[in-house]
């Protein structure tokens, strides 16, 4: 039996929504049934994949009552839109940040637990077979116990991209749009971060929000980590270009996270796996260096074919709107910690937001 493909509706046709669109056309197990954007340019591109166009989310919701929803808003309607989805009983994918603050968050994630709809948080990274590999490999021990860990995100962004005003503004700068995924990513591969100190700087663009930063971490392991990241920096060092598995950044072969253990160091996403010749070697001796091969997959495709499954019935979200608001709040630690100039937990941040 030929099952039929699954109805997925699209709130938000935006620069992320438009290529959701195209992987959900593209996808024959997907079939894009709607979209819910009030921009003009929505109704074209709801034309142009032969989906219905909506202004408006619940009218959307209530009349066509789609099997999953694809969530790509600005952040700080994530919340109202994954409550109404899952009240609804509607599974849906909603970009990341989960949600704008940590107390939209919360109250997504209360209302995700109270109905029992699966949300999935699209940090999309997690689907590419690089960092699934090195969760793998971290977790089965190839590297032995984790000490260190060394991540780079740094890129050049135009000078256009800026005249944007909320892009200027704190919150709007590249902790929240970009670092975010690395701390998803080292957070899946690593374990939680507990404790954090960061400093940012302005002074290349002078604007008012942060364009680079330099972070401390210990992981809950105990491991310790240090991140760079810059938008006003020229740098192959970031996973985006790095790794050939954006949507819209060229291929820049090079490596963003450095992961040192007590036995072996990884490279990601070159894969080159560093370890000494023989099982008692030190700092004396020589080290090999094994290329991990990957399956060749592509993290948008595996992230939409997970969501499928979701759908479906047959998996739960690899990271749900609780592992989702953990990002979160770990990314404003590091907001919070470069800005009181202390050392700052996630904890401190969640219990501020029960208490708020
Ligand atoms: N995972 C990724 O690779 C990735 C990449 C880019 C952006 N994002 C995330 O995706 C989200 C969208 O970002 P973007 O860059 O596409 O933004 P965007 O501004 O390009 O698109 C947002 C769209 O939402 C529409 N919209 C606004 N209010 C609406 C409403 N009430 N109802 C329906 N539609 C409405 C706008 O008209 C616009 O078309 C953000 O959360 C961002 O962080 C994720």
């Amino acid at each position: 039996m030929v099952s039929q493909p699954a109805k997925i509706a699209l709130l938000g046709a935006g620069l992320i929504g438009g290529e959701h669109a195209a992987l959900l056309f593209r996808n024959p197990k997907t079939e894009l049934v709607a979209i819910v954007d009030p921009a003009e340019a929505a109704k074209s591109v709801a034309d142009q994949y032969g989906a219905r166009h909506y202004c408006d989310a619940l009218t959307m919701l209530e009349q066509i009552r789609p099997d999953g929803v694809i969530i790509a808003l600005p952040n700080a309607l994530h919340a109202a839109a994954v409550i109404a989805c899952v009240e609804h009983g509607i599974p849906c994918l909603v970009e990341k940040p989960v949600a704008d603050t940590l107390e939209a968050a919360m109250l997504l994630v209360a209302a995700a637990d109270r109905t029992g709809v699966p949300v999935l948080v699209g940090h999309h990274r997690r689907h590419s077979p690089d960092i699934a590999k090195a969760r793998q490999l971290v977790a089965e021990g190839a590297l032995g116990r984790l000490v260190a860990v060394n991540a780079m995100w740094m890129a050049d962004k135009p000078g256009h991209y800026f005249n944007t005003a909320w892009r200027r503004e704190p919150g709007g700068g590249p902790l929240l749009i970009n670092l975010i995924h690395d701390v998803d990513c080292l957070r899946f591969i690593c374990g939680d971060i507990e404790e954090v100190m960061a400093l940012t700087s302005n002074t290349v663009r002078g604007f008012e929000v942060e364009d680079s930063a330099s972070i401390s971490a210990r992981f809950t392991s105990g491991a310790l980590g240090t991140f760079l990241m810059s938008d006003a920096a020229v740098s192959p060092y970031n996973w985006d270009t790095a790794a050939g598995q954006a949507l819209y950044f060229p291929h820049q072969p090079e490596n963003a996270y450095f992961l040192s253990g007590t036995q072996a160091a990884l490279a990601v996403p070159s894969m080159d796996l560093w370890m000494h010749e023989t099982q008692n070697g030190d700092w004396q001796h020589p080290l090999v260096r094994r290329h991990v091969t990957l399956d060749g997959s592509r993290a948008y495709d595996n992230q939409l074919a997970h969501f499928i499954d979701i759908i479906a019935g047959t998996a739960t979200p690899l990271i749900s709107a609780r592992d989702g608001m953990m990002t979160l709040a770990t990314t404003l630690t590091i907001a919070r910690s470069a800005r009181e100039r202390r050392p700052v937990r996630p904890q401190e941040l969640i219990d501020d937001a029960m208490n708020s």
